[in-house]
């Protein structure tokens, strides 16, 4: 808590949206492999998701249920609340994706195991010493998450208007699965700067746990992309290039290179914040026709 409020910086508008997790299910049976026709490149790059967000929003619960005590401000600590259940959700639902790919001849194991080392090992608790050295690891991690959620929210405002996938007849459920969660990742994405700046903020400590966060998510996504291009038992020559992501960006099915690179400078401005990204009207739109989030609300509701 080192920063004063009046200096921090503050969201562009008041809208804020009380979080909760939505129970969704989808069955994957009548899913192909390329569930982008056609686009076995676009289809494994936007699945490399399903390799990073099990073990990685796992990591973000685990890390929260540590922080929580640390917020003073009850607001915040219902935010933060509402987070934890979306991400748990969000993880489960992207693992249940995992077993559909084994069955049809692409086994992650592989490369989630290398995931799993990572978020549980080297981002894990360590056995540090009461005190500061344990308060500056769980505040470096805590900072990561916020860097981590720019990009979410970024994938979850370009997923909700990539419209080329649809044009190009994706997979409905691969589609809504990938929407509900851009959509609640748009909701939800200020919740992790606000914590970071609720109990750290330091402007230092952003800049250096952004350049680790990009850089770990630019090394693990192209190399999953390549884990899956060569492993596609239909490919007989599979291979990521740098050239097919410059493409698939100008086509519409990827985000572009150039929004990308535009993300940065943005996070690192000393006056960022996630509320002047994205728009929550249309996340909370989205979720209002969602087949998984409304099924999961009628469900809900007949609960009650
Ligand atoms: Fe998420
Ligand atoms: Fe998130």
């Amino acid at each position: 808590m080192s920063n004063t409020k009046a200096r921090l910086p503050q969201p562009a508008a008041s809208e804020h949206v009380a979080l909760k997790a939505r129970n969704v299910s989808f069955s994957w049976e009548s899913t192909p492999l390329h569930w982008l026709p056609g686009d076995p490149f676009a289809t494994h790059t936007i699945n490399v998701l399903h390799l990073l967000l099990p073990a990685g929003e796992r990591w973000f619960v685990h890390v929260y249920k540590q922080v929580l005590p640390l917020i003073r401000d009850e607001r915040l600590r219902e935010d933060v609340i509402g987070f934890i259940g979306q991400e748990a959700m969000h993880s489960q639902a992207h693992d249940e994706v995992l077993p559909h790919l084994r069955e049809q001849g692409l086994d992650p194991t592989p490369y989630t195991a290398q995931v799993d080392w990572l978020f549980e090992k080297l981002l894990g608790d360590r056995t540090l010493p009461p005190g500061r050295p344990r308060q500056w690891w769980l505040m470096e991690r805590v900072a990561l998450i916020a860097a981590i959620e720019h990009y979410t929210a970024f994938l979850g405002d370009w997923v909700l208007n990539a419209e080329e996938l649809d044009r190009r007849g994706a997979d409905p459920t691969m589609l809504d699965l990938l929407r509900w969660h851009g959509a609640e990742e748009v909701e939800h994405r200020s919740v992790a700067f606000d914590l970071f700046l609720h109990v750290d903020g330091g402007y230092r400590r952003r800049v250096r746990t952004w350049a680790i966060a990009f850089t770990a998510l630019v090394f693990l996504w192209q190399r999953g992309a390549r884990f899956f291009m060569e492993n596609d038992p239909t490919l007989t020559d599979g291979r990521a290039r740098l050239r097919d992501f410059h493409r698939a960006g100008r086509a519409g099915t990827l985000p572009t290179t150039g929004a990308m690179l535009r993300s940065i400078p943005r996070y690192l401005s000393r006056d960022y914040h996630p509320s002047r990204e994205c728009s929550t009207e249309q996340a909370v739109a989205y979720l209002a026709s969602s087949p998984a989030a409304t099924a999961a609300e009628t469900r809900a509701n007949g609960a009650l």
